[in-house]
């Protein structure tokens, strides 16, 4: 949530140009309102308002902006409406100090009365604003702006980053308290960003930070130092590979469709990594583990829930699954030093699964293995270890790409220690493994050819449908909640999904004539689902599924786009298949009903709080 982007540099006629070009790729992380600050000639022009950088842009004409150094901000509300007023950056108390933040600071409410009570202004109610003031406070005890962003931070709790600078000072400075920041280095410009796709339009030269570590970016270096005592570290810039172009449409109108469509190579890209050597380190944290738990949020939980299916049957591995902000409260008291917990997050910056990891190194719970897709991300640093997802930047707001990628891994990771531990034949899991090794790419893109068209026909019909149900049996279960929530996620409607079994023990009171129900299915569980679907349509229901073609399930379909028809493959696949028709059919359906798939209002890619 939220994005900030500071840059300084030697060319003062670009800054507005290139805090724009930079911070834009950080669209993903904040759309609510947007804001930038240059420095030219010791005066600080600070424009913001509500809208994205598109929007904002135009009206504000902040790409002309000129001056040597700048903040911009991409906020997504947490404290404070989205407003003019609320967007950052923020000003202190007067127009020399100017800075932004990421994260949430939890002590606004207190810290707030007490900077007013000690003569401070402060104009909004967003706690970004509360950063430039604690800095401002120091200073006014020591001069110095190195010590007062140091010192700052002894008054503000919670987790964020900040970046901020003072009108006369040629340098920007930054934090890192528990939320994501990295900085770049270029030719005669630095950058400081909450996430790397805004630092490599500047530079692929790359420093990755830590919490409670600080920034001093002139033009020409970045200078690490620790917050606790002041003292310089070491930090050499790396060469990130990260393509700087993953952040571009590439033709497709939206990120979403594009990511949807890169699904068949990530499968070689996820398979091929899990090939490599490292995969003996991953199945020995597990095997050595007598606890598992998955922890998850969102879109990540929804793969974790597909997960425990293929933990279960391939490896016999009871594997419990924990929404990432219930795992305390539901098998806290049920972990000790033994346990394993696998925290999959496609940011890696998730706030409720960091809680999760916190909590278990404080409390010697255990060994964590991260699941994530950014490289740099705090779980990549903290976790014991870590697997990539190896799906490039994933941009759009609602997940797919990293979905599927996570639904490999764990049915790959399943197999292998199914084959290790004799719950499987070794000869059914190298089966497994080689189909999703080499069929997998051409099955997913024989599902996006041939399920794109009918999901597209399919959501014409479903333009005023407001309401309704996913349903998922067995290894479906997992793909139908992933379903709905791309349902809810862009196209506003409710949409719940459930174990279709349960329908009966209550939801079924709510069909009447046409009301839709989608049903998902493997082959291995189609017999049991047909009865699901009867009950649907006994009470004249629309019932649409989704699964391999089965002449059994045809009769229950009204047309040829209610039935979303995946390739023939094997019960073991299609829960991997099954999600990308209810991907696309969210897809065509937002477009269809005006919405930005990429942008879902009041949501942001990244939830860095609670
Ligand atoms: C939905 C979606 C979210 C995320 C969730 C967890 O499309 O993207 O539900 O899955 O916020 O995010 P990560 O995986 O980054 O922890």
């Amino acid at each position: 949530m939220c994005g900030i982007t500071g840059i300084v540099t030697r060319d003062s006629d670009s800054i507005g140009e290139l805090l724009v070009r930079c911070s834009s790729k950080l669209t993903y992380r904040g759309y609510d309102s947007v804001g930038v600050a240059a420095v030219r000639n010791g005066k600080v022009d600070l424009r913001k308002d509500v809208g994205t950088v598109e929007e904002v842009n135009k009206l504000l004409r902040l790409s002309t902006m000129k001056g040597d150094r700048g903040i911009a901000q991409l906020r997504w509300a947490t404290y404070g409406a989205p407003t003019k007023v609320n967007a950052q950056p923020h000003f202190g108390c007067d127009d020399v100090f100017y800075g932004a933040h990421n994260g949430n600071i939890h002590n606004y409410v207190e810290y707030k009365k007490e900077l007013i009570e000690t003569g401070h202004i402060i104009r909004s109610e967003n706690d970004g604003e509360l950063c430039v003031h604690a800095v401002d406070k120091y200073y006014e005890e020591t001069g110095d702006m190195f010590e007062s962003v140091r010192l700052s931070i002894q008054d503000l709790k919670g987790a964020f980053a900040y970046a901020v600078g003072r009108a006369d000072e040629q340098e920007i400075y930054a934090v890192k308290m528990g939320s994501s920041l990295v900085a770049g280095v270029a030719e005669g410009a630095t950058i400081v960003s909450s996430d790397l796709p805004s630092v490599l339009p500047l530079t692929n030269n790359v420093i990755y930070l830590a919490d409670g570590e600080m920034l001093v970016l002139t033009p020409d270096d970045v200078k690490v130092y620790r917050i606790e005592d002041g003292k310089q570290l070491e930090r050499v810039p790396q060469i990130s590979n990260v393509d700087a172009h993953a952040a571009e449409k590439g033709g497709y109108p939206h990120f979403m469709l594009k990511e949807i469509n890169e699904q068949p190579h990530i499968a070689q890209d996820v398979v091929g990594n899990l090939d490599g050597p490292r995969i003996e380190e991953w199945l020995k944290l597990i095997e050595d583990a007598s606890k598992h738990y998955l922890v998850a949020c969102g879109s990540s939980y929804n793969a974790s829930i597909v997960g425990t299916y293929y933990f279960n049957r391939l490896a016999g591995l009871p594997m419990l699954h924990a929404i990432g902000g219930q795992f305390q409260p539901q098998y806290g008291m049920t972990m000790d030093e033994d346990s394993l917990s696998i925290l999959v997050s496609q940011s890696g910056e998730t706030k409720d699964i960091l809680n999760v990891l916190n909590l278990i190194k404080g409390d010697n719970y255990g060994k964590t293995l991260g699941v994530l897709n950014v490289i740099g991300s705090t779980l990549m640093f903290q976790a014991d270890s870590y697997i990539p997802m190896a799906c490039g930047y994933e941009v759009s707001v609602p997940a797919t790409k990293t979905y599927y990628s996570q639904s490999i891994i764990f049915a790959y990771l399943a197999a292998k220690l199914g084959e290790r531990n004799g719950h499987i034949d070794p000869s059914e899991a190298k089966s497994f493994i080689n189909r999703l090794r080499n069929d997998l790419p051409a099955l997913t893109q024989t599902t996006i050819d041939r399920t794109g068209i009918l999901a597209k026909n399919l959501a014409r019909t479903m333009i005023d449908v407001k309401d309704l149900y996913c349903l998922g049996y067995g290894f479906t279960d997992g793909v139908a909640k992933e379903g709905a929530l791309k349902i809810k996620e862009i196209c506003y409607n409710h949409c719940e999904g459930m174990y279709s079994s349960e329908f009966k023990h209550g939801p079924l009171s709510i069909v009447t004539k046409n009301y839709p129900v989608i049903f998902i299915t493997t082959t291995e569980d189609s017999w049991m689902v047909i009865n699901h679907i009867n009950e649907v349509k006994a009470r004249h229901g629309r019932t649409i599924v989704v699964g391999e073609f089965e002449e059994t399930l045809e009769p229950y379909v009204d047309s040829k786009h209610d039935y979303l028809e995946v390739p023939t493959s094997d019960v073991l696949i299609n829960p991997i298949l099954d999600v990308i028709p209810l991907q696309l059919l969210s897809y065509y359906l937002s477009v269809d009903l005006g919405i930005n798939p990429d942008l879902p209002r009041n949501l942001s890619k990244t939830l860095t709080v609670d």
